[in-house]
């Protein structure tokens, strides 16, 4: 059957080849990297490996292609097909393939980092750490731009042997020398794509990182301890990973982050036996079915792989990325630790605010400036300082909540003031490359130092300004970081997205010795540490507290994992009040998911709601995929819908209502009891105005561990709702345990 097919195919390609000659004198065409996904049941038996009947495919072009390297990988595990160099009139003979399923050109990605590395923290729970033994031979795989593995935290002290069950490689050769060890087992590269496209160079041929990225998220999510880590003494203290016992494999993507090199490292990872995997980039927005991270991620998590993701930085609604209902979608928050400097005036008033300088400058009885009286020097404009008046002084500067803050601190450096004092409620500014020592002080201790240089006038002056101080304990954190994208997911908004939040603002983990952290006295400064924000930081953050659950609970299911930290995590900050953004306004689960991580309460979250390999194929049905888009994402070429749905057995819902819709929204969810054999849950519902949230039945009574029950959960609207409305829905036992869903009402 399937060799007539191969014939067939053959034969088909016969007759484009005699249709084809008419264009032999035509424009040459250009050469893309497209990615093909084939029906590998439909494989002639003739062909031994599934790489060979690939090549087979594209030599039995019309224009046929001899150079094998214009395969550029065959994939077997992420998805079925390969990827290659085609001109569009090869792509679309290839759709003629009987065994063809989907073509498409390749895109390219980003990383999801946010350059600047500023503020950070890392949280360290005891509870977790002890009962996983710091997440013990767990394996936890990253597809990101390389490690530097001298750093470090990839140190093998304290680590268990390499687990016998890793089939992994570490690309070591003499031209690019890279020591693995019993912490990074393993390193490869995949450079195909991005070389095809022109972005790769010789040092994307070694598995090493020489972007800071990689080496920093790897770090993350399973850095061994390193004691007295610090960017310039700032943030100093002990740096580890969230999983310190657990192994890293880095596969390494290059370059413009090419889809065909990411499916590779993908397919890779699955076939050398990770236990978690961890991205932290991403593509544009596509269906699931033209996904590659979706469809690699799927294929991972049906062989028991947990897949975290980055959720993008774009911080505006409807921008969550990689947020399949398979992957944990994670954004990003701050943390209750800041960078500071502090100010004690001649009055004896001390005064404290935010820096970054990177030196350890003390400043003693140093005149204060403020402006004469004038108000373009008050606010420091451009060209408005006078050098004779101010060098060697210190000059406040009244930001006014001026965005400009960057055009100050060049006033300040054109005219050789001693220290700049900027008064503004915005804490985003990055002060670490300034030449000359800033300090950014809020507008309420702001009006004291104008009251005070006000009243002194020509005495005012400054007593010392001390800088690189960390202070902890910030009131609010965690906040959800500006940039953390937000839901709902464009792609499919009845699954609440992101999932939850971890630190992803000024984090501080390795990064290698050759990249400039900070740009002082005309001098580029290196670090073996450096802080980083973006959701890139924060993805780690998950993919180690996953991988420490793996080790507490080999049985869970990636689904089970995710459960466990989402119906655990919590969503008042450390001020009292619910998450709120960085500029303090109150915010909804489409903003934090869940909510923070909470790594200590998902050890034992009492109950999780798990999904099965056909709990997603009920969904992908509930989507209105075509075979082929089916046959694109399952890798199968059948299946069953007889129960399809579009909502899952997610631990949060979403009930969407638009004008003429019912104003009624019906859930169904399965719990299984992980907790305590004997187990009574009553539910307790929290809503707001304009929604009634039922839930039936309102006690679940559990005899033994792994018992399953179902509810159903009734969304009713009564049109006073706002047009994004949010409760909760709670399971609580007798033993503490609380199993925390959102339960998020849009309305159109
Ligand atoms: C640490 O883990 C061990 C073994 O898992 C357990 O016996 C011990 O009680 C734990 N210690 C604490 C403080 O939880
Ligand atoms: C890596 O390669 C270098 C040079 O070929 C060799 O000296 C070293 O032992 C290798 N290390 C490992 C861990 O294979
Ligand atoms: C302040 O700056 C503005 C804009 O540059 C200018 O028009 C104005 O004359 C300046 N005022 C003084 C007092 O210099
Ligand atoms: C700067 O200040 C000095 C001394 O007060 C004065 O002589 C000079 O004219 C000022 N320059 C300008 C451009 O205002
Ligand atoms: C500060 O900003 C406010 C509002 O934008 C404006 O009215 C005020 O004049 C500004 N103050 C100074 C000193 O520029
Ligand atoms: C400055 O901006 C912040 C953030 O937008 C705001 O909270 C604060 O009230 C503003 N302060 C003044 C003095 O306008
Ligand atoms: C969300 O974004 C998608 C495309 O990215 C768009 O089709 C959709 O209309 C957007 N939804 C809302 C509510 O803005
Ligand atoms: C923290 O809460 C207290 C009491 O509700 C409030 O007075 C204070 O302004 C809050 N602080 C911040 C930084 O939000
Ligand atoms: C499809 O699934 C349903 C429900 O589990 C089952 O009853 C039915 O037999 C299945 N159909 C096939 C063809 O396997
Ligand atoms: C939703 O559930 C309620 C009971 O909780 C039931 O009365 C109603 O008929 C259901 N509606 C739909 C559309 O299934």
């Amino acid at each position: 059957m399937s060799l007539c097919n191969y014939q067939h195919f053959i034969l088909s390609f016969l007759l484009v080849l005699l249709l084809g000659i008419n264009n032999a004198m035509s424009e040459p065409e250009e050469y893309n990297t497209y990615i093909v996904h084939m029906d590998h049941s439909l494989k002639p038996s003739s062909f031994l490996t599934h790489e060979t009947w690939h090549l087979a495919i594209l030599r039995s072009l019309s224009k046929p292609v001899h150079d094998k390297d214009m395969l550029l990988y065959s994939y077997n595990h992420a998805m079925h097909g390969f990827s290659a160099r085609l001109t569009p009139s090869q792509a679309s003979e290839i759709k003629k393939s009987p065994a063809h399923i989907a073509i498409h050109k390749e895109k390219s990605g980003k990383l999801f980092t946010t350059h600047s590395p500023q503020f950070m923290g890392l949280t360290h729970p005891s509870g977790l750490w002890n009962a996983s033994s710091y997440g013990e031979g767990v394996i936890i795989g990253l597809v990101d731009t390389g490690v530097w593995p001298e750093s470090e935290s990839f140190n093998e002290k304290g680590m268990p042997p390499v687990p016998t069950r890793w089939k992994g490689k570490c690309q070591n050769s003499t031209i690019n020398p890279f020591p693995c060890n019993r912490k990074l087992i393993g390193a490869q590269v995949f450079f195909k794509g991005s070389q095809a496209a022109g972005e790769s160079n010789s040092q994307d041929h070694s598995p090493r990182d020489f972007d800071g990225h990689g080496t920093h998220t790897s770090s993350t999510a399973a850095g061994n301890h390193v004691p007295g880590a610090s960017q310039f003494g700032y943030a100093k203290g002990v740096a580890r990973g969230i999983a310190p016992r657990a192994h890293v494999a880095m596969y390494k993507v290059p370059g413009g982050i090419r889809q065909s090199d990411v499916l590779a490292a993908m397919d890779q990872a699955i076939a050398d036996g990770v236990d978690i995997m961890s991205l932290s980039l991403g593509f544009k927005h596509k269906p699931y079915f033209r996904d590659a991270i979706a469809i690699a991620s799927l294929s991972a998590v049906q062989k028991g792989i947990a897949v975290v993701c980055a959720a993008g930085n774009d911080g505006s609604p409807n921008t969550t990325q990689n947020a399949a209902p398979w992957i944990t979608t994670v954004g990003a928050g701050t943390i209750d630790r800041s960078f500071t400097a502090t100010v004690t005036l001649g009055n004896d008033q001390t005064l404290e605010g935010l820096s970054e300088f990177p030196n350890r400058v003390l400043l003693i009885d140093t005149p204060l400036y403020n402006g004469n009286g004038d108000s373009n020097k008050t606010i420091c404009l451009t060209g408005a300082l006078n050098e004779s008046e101010v060098s060697g002084k210190v000059v406040l500067c009244d930001n006014n909540n001026s965005t400009e803050v960057i055009d100050q601190m060049q006033e300040l450096e054109r005219v050789n003031a001693a220290a700049g004092i900027f008064i503004s409620d915005w804490t985003l500014y990055d002060t670490a490359d300034n030449t000359i020592p800033t300090l950014i002080l809020p507008t309420s201790s702001g009006a004291l130092i104008k009251k005070y240089a006000t009243e002194a006038a020509d005495d005012a002056s400054v007593k010392i300004m001390r800088f690189v101080l960390t202070s902890l304990g910030t009131k609010p954190a965690p906040q959800v970081a500006d940039f953390s994208s937000r839901g709902p997911d464009p792609i499919n908004p009845n699954i609440l997205k992101p999932d939850i939040i971890a630190p992803g603002v000024d984090v501080l983990a390795a990064i290698p010795p050759t990249i400039p952290v900070q740009y002082f006295d005309n001098y580029f400064l290196a670090s073996d540490y450096a802080l980083y924000s973006g959701t890139s930081m924060s993805a780690p953050h998950v993919a180690g507290v996953s991988a420490l659950l793996k080790a507490v609970h080999p049985e869970w299911s990636p689904a089970a994992i995710r459960s466990a930290l989402m119906t655990t995590a919590y969503t008042t900050n450390n001020n009292g009040t619910t998450l709120t953004d960085e500029a303090l306004d109150p915010l909804t689960p489409l903003d934090y998911g869940a909510g923070h991580i909470n790594p200590n309460k998902a050890m034992d979250p009492g109950l999780i709601y798990d999904i099965d390999w056909q709990g997603y194929v009920d969904l992908l049905c509930g989507l209105g995929y075509n075979d082929r888009q089916m046959k694109a994402i399952l890798r199968q070429s059948q299946w069953n819908c007889s129960q399809e749905r579009i909502d899952i057995n997610y631990p949060s819902f979403v009930a969407m209502f638009s004008a003429g819709s019912p104003n009624v929204k019906n859930f169904t969810r399965t719990v299984t009891n992980v907790g305590d054999d004997q187990s009574v849950y009553q539910v307790i519902v929290e809503t707001t105005h304009g929604i009634t949230i039922r839930v039936e039945p309102t006690t679940l009574t559990f005899t033994n561990k792994y018992q399953q029950q179902k509810y159903a959960v009734s969304v009713q609207m009564d049109g006073k709702a706002s047009p994004v409305a949010y409760g909760y829905l709670k399971w609580v036992d007798q033993n503490g345990h609380i199993v925390a869903s959102p339960v998020v009402v849009l309305n159109s």
